[in-house]
């Protein structure tokens, strides 16, 4: 299968005043052409620091501190600010970042904040061809043409997720990443927007990032899951593999017993004890181990590796 994207050993630091936070802690995966890859795990834990790194963006204090994301064959850790802008960042990967669509500009209309998107990548391009391509992306997301004059007040909160997601593929980009696209929308508008991801993945052949916390939501729209905790990949398998629910790490078990699933009852839901740890000062063994339901004394020391334990199904446990 061709890969969209692989990233090696990534890592990305925040360097604080009160100590260097390792978010992202040398993690590794890769996304396949066309397929939709979830990023799960609890709060705190690097999902959307890995988003801003695949842009090549960190936000201050951090900085990428090692690895590789290779995208057409090219790591673009290497690439210049100047590359990164006219080369990477929404030519080839774009991210719906999470709570954007809190953030939209209120003096400005749906067409002038696209528009100004548009000049910031591609300066030289006319205004005509701007607004032709706004409107295309404005229909696709399914809104009318009137949205371009409209300010962000007079739209609901999926109306404004739809001008977020169309802002983020309107210069078609092969990769989008989409950070919590559905929190904070009620379960209806969750829906739809679920659907409209999905339709957009089979027509425009895109390959995505969808990150969320919530496994359920995961279920529903990703081919592949990659499971984070505390700055570290833990597992990564086909929805098949993460939801068959044979053979899982044993954080995987924890977050999926803290789901709310159709075939289960709310009474059989179960939270995961204790909190993950501080990322200044990580364990040196497994991240999860204080919080582990199964550790061995090893686990406490040694950091484990991840191994491929069955096709395409990867885990970071030393009990396999
Ligand atoms: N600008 C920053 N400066 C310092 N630390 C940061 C910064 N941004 C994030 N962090 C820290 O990096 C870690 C990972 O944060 P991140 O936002 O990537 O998590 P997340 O998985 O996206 O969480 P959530 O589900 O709440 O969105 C956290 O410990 C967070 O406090
Ligand atoms: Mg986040």
């Amino acid at each position: 299968m061709e890969k969209a994207l692989v990233v090696n050993n990534l890592k990305l630091y925040y360097y604080t005043s009160a100590g260097i936070v390792k978010a992202v802690d040398d993690i590794s995966f890769d996304l396949n052409e066309g397929e939709t890859l979830g990023l799960v795990g609890e709060s705190g834990c690097g999902k959307t620091t890995t988003g801003f790194a695949l842009l090549g963006m960190p936000t201050p204090p951090g900085k990428i501190s090692g690895g590789e994301i290779i995208i057409d064959d090219q790591n673009i850790v290497k690439f210049s600010e100047n590359e990164l802008r006219k080369k990477v960042r929404w030519e080839k990967i774009s991210m719906v970042f999470q709570g954007a669509m809190n953030c939209l500009t209120p003096v400005y209309t749906v067409g002038e904040l696209m528009t100004e998107t548009y000049l910031q990548h591609r300066p030289d391009t006319p205004k005509d061809v701007i607004y032709k391509q706004i409107i295309k992306y404005l229909n696709l997301v399914g809104l009318a043409d009137d949205i371009y004059s409209r300010y962000p007040h007079e739209l609901s909160g999926g109306m404004k997720q739809r001008v977020v997601i169309a802002t983020a593929l309107f210069l078609e980009p092969k990769i989008v990443i989409l950070d919590e696209p559905t929190t904070g929308l009620d379960v209806v508008v969750q829906a739809q927007i679920l659907n409209l991801i999905k339709e957009l993945k089979q027509n425009l052949s895109i390959s995505s990032i969808f990150i969320t916390h919530d496994l359920a939501t995961e279920a529903e729209i990703s081919d592949r899951i990659c499971v984070m905790y505390a700055g570290k990949v833990m597992e990564i398998g086909t929805n098949e593999q993460i939801y068959g629910r044979k053979n899982l790490h044993p954080y995987t078990e924890k977050l999926l017993s803290a789901t709310p699933l159709l075939h289960k009852r709310v009474d059989e839901l179960s939270f995961i004890p204790g909190v993950p740890p501080d990322l200044i000062d990580p364990p040196k063994g497994c991240r999860f181990y204080e919080r582990c339901h199964v550790h061995m004394d090893k686990c406490k020391n040694e950091e484990p590796t991840m191994k491929e334990i069955e096709d395409g199904h990867y885990i970071c446990c030393w009990r396999y």
